[in-house]
């Protein structure tokens, strides 16, 4: 169900107008809706009822902590990549035996403050790190699971910048080192290697990679309890892509074509989990943005509108501070009005305040004419949103709001000039 919806004109989350919520609490302004993550949330479980499994949420993608409760709450383990983000998952009511710990970059500081914190496993990315992490181990008189990222060369046909499991990317070991490496870590005294971990990149469309990347653990896995390696886990990481483009349809809204259109989050798994079950590992997954992405929008307000030349411009109060993602990726966002007006449109660059060419969320795209003081809605924001919100140009930071049914509370207060001192 799409818990952001049109009612009539009115934009809705869950049962409250959105134009309430902007005249409320001011904009630019993060609101998610609550039953859409519990929602998206259980679709990905639903498949894996039957197995051992863990549903570990991304921190990475939204981090607020009413969010981390909710779905600590539902029963997700975590999947953190920083002293920071396993922080705040203990905070937020994550057991540590359902949690790892990812990252090409792992500090010894990190890597003692996880062990000392008893998580369930760290998902290695080089031979250096398991060296560091026996080390640790072996100071604290602990043993450290591991699981070792392997990069198995499989192109997800994603964006350059979140495409992981190619062998130029710097993520993991390489599918022709990685038995050797599973060979290292098994003679290391204070290590545990329980499983292969595998990640290959982020807004996949389309099940086959991940089908062709199942294949190649599940092989690795044989081969390496052929080898008397046992492993008994597979961390088949995140990445299900989800609909940024005609996400909202109404009569007044200009028509977009879709493109490719991802299927549910629940069918990547459902398509995926025959090859891994095969195998008889505990099965975990770290998906992100596909619980998160589609529950949140970005509220902004028209400031200005003017024209240069030929160019018309919709100059809005959120910049690239308060949501990247079309500044660094060129990502596009479906943007609408939160209460239609009109239904004549006009080709427009929508942008931002900020004093950068890239600051903008969409361009030459066909948008209801509107006028100074309208709220506009940014969709598909919930995701790498406001993790990647910055104080640039010395803005503050957003507020966030999450909504329950009628039932609406501030997780996140807006940022004040004070706070920017
Ligand atoms: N596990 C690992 C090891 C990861 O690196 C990531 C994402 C995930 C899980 C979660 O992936 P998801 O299910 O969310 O696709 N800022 C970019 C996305 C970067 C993703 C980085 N890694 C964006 O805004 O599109």
């Amino acid at each position: 169900m799409q818990y952001i919806r049109y009612q009539e004109q009115d934009l809705l989350c869950e049962d409250v107008p959105l134009s309430e919520l902007a005249e409320e609490f001011g904009t630019p302004l993060y609101v998610y809706s609550k039953n859409q993550i519990v929602e998206n949330f259980r679709a990905i479980k639903a498949p894996l009822t039957e197995i051992n499994s863990v549903v570990c949420y991304a921190l990475k993608a939204n981090s607020n902590p009413a969010i981390l409760a909710l779905l600590a709450e539902e029963g997700a383990g975590a999947d953190v990549v920083s002293a920071g983000e396993l922080s705040l998952a203990l905070k937020a009511g994550f057991a540590p035996g359902r949690i790892a710990f990812a990252g090409v970059g792992k500090r010894e500081d990190e890597i003692e403050y996880a062990l000392k914190n008893d998580i369930c496993i760290f998902n290695a990315e080089s031979t250096q790190e398991l060296q560091l992490i026996s080390l640790v181990a072996m100071r604290l008189g602990k043993k450290a699971r591991v699981g070792l990222r392997v990069n198995p060369d499989i192109d997800a046909q994603s964006h350059p910048y979140i495409t992981t499991g190619l062998k130029e990317n710097k993520f993991g070991i390489s599918a022709g080192e990685a038995f050797a490496a599973f060979q290292f870590a098994a003679g290391l005294p204070a290590l545990e290697v329980v499983g292969v971990h595998t990640h290959i990149g982020s807004q996949i469309v389309k099940v086959e990679p991940f089908i062709e990347a199942a294949r190649f653990v599940a092989g690795l896995v044989g081969k390496l309890r052929e080898a008397g390696i046992m492993v008994q886990h597979i961390d088949f990481g995140g990445g299900f892509g989800v609909q940024y483009v005609n996400v909202l349809t109404h009569e007044g809204l200009p028509h977009e074509n879709p493109g490719a259109t991802p299927p549910p989050p629940g069918d990547f798994v459902g398509a995926i989990l025959p090859i891994l079950k095969e195998t008889g590992c505990s099965i975990w997954f770290e998906p992100g943005r596909s619980i998160v992405a589609n529950a949140g929008v970005l509220l902004t307000n028209v400031l200005y509108t003017k024209e240069n030349g030929t160019k018309k411009f919709i100059i809005v109060d959120a910049g690239m501070n308060d949501l990247l993602r079309p500044a660094l990726y060129d990502a596009y966002h479906q943007i609408v009005p939160i209460k239609i007006a009109t239904y004549e449109h006009e080709k427009v660059d929508i942008v931002g305040p900020i004093c950068e060419t890239g600051d903008f969320f969409a361009r030459d795209r066909m948008f209801a004419k509107v006028k100074r003081n309208d709220h506009l809605a940014i969709l598909t924001a919930g995701a790498y949103g406001y993790v990647n919100t910055s104080n640039y140009n010395a803005r503050p930071r957003p507020a966030e709001i999450l909504v329950n049914g009628g039932k609406v509370r501030i997780v996140r207060e807006r940022q004040t000039l004070d706070q920017l001192f």
